[in-house]
């Protein structure tokens, strides 16, 4: 039997087979407003498969939250009719869909900022490099402004609001953006989190934060439909941590405490900015380190291709394998994994923004 096609349960919800679709920013809702609409339904619709599972785009959980043009939001009654668009069409096919909810932080830039000030992050250390501006033109990291205490308390309200705008939009579940450098990642890592307070310093008091946002969000829909994703080791945008080791186990121990549906890890090794799978051959294999510390159910990521995602799966390191770049070229993705047909070739001058072309124009078998 294939392991990738045997059902798997993550928390409250059962899934016919463990190739999931990865959350992929395509920067395609650019109307005022931050509304998906029926080419973001056809995208996703097209995605999804009986009883697979799809996790969106990076979606904003208030204003303040956006770090990029054309992402979509989570916070306004249009945002949520336009999402019961993409999950009626998910469900129609038999799919299920968890919306990935996040703050970027100081991945963004005031020309983003409802405000147009300075974004808002643990400290007031500027991402190395350059990011976009409003409209996508390159942009250096902005210096950003330093979070008090009582408007992190409303950041968390936020992502528990969007929770509950998610699930009455129709989505099966909410998975927590805690990787790739955006908010709670600033938090977690010293190389952006220099504060005194109790959410700085100390590996306890820099994993506050995330903790907060996922038992806030937990309390609202049930930690059985919440996942959390983190990238252990990772490097993007400047992130680095005093003592990694110890503070992704300590995050991730206890997150193990919360009986969530999922945790969901982004491999060290990838580097979704470049065409190799994989890269770094000396990287800590995230889901064997990772597993026996959280003990629930992982989802791993970060360039598996259909043998890779067996093994991990066959050897129990990983109960779920998502695909990223793949599933962008391939709608039917788990249908060509099933019957070992070839995959179509991804175009990444057309990943970020634009229109329908090299969005839902990819071919099916
Ligand atoms: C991503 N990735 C990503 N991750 C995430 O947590 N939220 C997001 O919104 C995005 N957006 C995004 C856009 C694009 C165009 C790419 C290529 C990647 C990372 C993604 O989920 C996945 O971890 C990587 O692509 C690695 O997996 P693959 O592509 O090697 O299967």
């Amino acid at each position: 039997m294939d392991p990738l096609f045997s059902p798997v349960r993550l928390g409250e919800i059962s899934l016919a087979h463990r190739v999931v679709m990865a959350p992929l920013t395509r920067l395609r809702v650019n109307r005022p407003g931050k509304a998906p609409d029926a080419l973001n339904a056809l995208y996703y619709g097209q995605r999804a498969s009986q009883g697979g599972l799809i996790i969106t785009e990076a979606t904003d959980t208030s204003p303040h939250a956006a770090g990029y043009p054309g992402s979509p939001g989570i916070y306004t009654a249009a945002q949520i009719a336009g999402w019961r668009l993409v999950t009626e069409a998910v469900h129609a096919k038999g799919g299920l869909i968890f919306c990935q909810i996040w703050h970027t932080g100081r991945v963004s830039h005031p020309s983003l900022q409802p405000d147009g000030l300075a974004p808002f992050a643990p400290s007031a250390i500027a991402a190395p490099g350059m990011h976009m501006d409003r409209d996508g033109q390159p942009a250096p990291f902005p210096v950003p402004r330093e979070l008090d205490a009582d408007h992190i308390a409303a950041i968390v309200a936020d992502f528990a609001a969007a929770t509950a705008a998610a699930h009455q939009a129709g989505f099966d579940g909410v998975e927590v953006h805690g990787a790739n450098s955006y908010l709670i990642d600033q938090f977690l890592q010293t190389a952006s989190n220099q504060r005194t307070d109790r959410y700085g310093g100390s590996i306890e008091n820099r994993a506050r934060f995330l903790l907060e946002v996922v038992d806030a969000v937990a309390a609202v829909r049930g930690g059985g439909r919440v996942g959390v994703r983190l990238s252990p080791f990772g490097k993007t945008n400047g992130m680095a941590d005093a003592d990694g080791a110890a503070m992704w186990d300590h995050v991730v121990a206890q997150l193990g405490l919360r009986s969530l549906a999922y945790l969901h890890l982004v491999e060290p090794r990838a580097d979704q900015r470049s065409d190799v799978n994989a890269l770094d051959p000396q990287a800590p294999d995230a889901a064997e380190r990772f597993k026996p510390i959280f003990g629930g159910p992982i989802i791993a990521a970060g360039g598996f291709e259909p043998g890779t995602a067996r093994e991990a799966i066959a050897s129990r390191r990983a109960d779920a394998i998502a695909f990223g770049r793949s599933f962008i070229a391939n709608p039917d993705l788990p249908e060509r994994i099933r019957t070992n047909a070839a995959f179509n070739a991804y175009d990444r001058t057309t990943f970020y923004g634009g229109d329908a072309r090299g969005y839902v124009d990819y071919p099916f078998l």
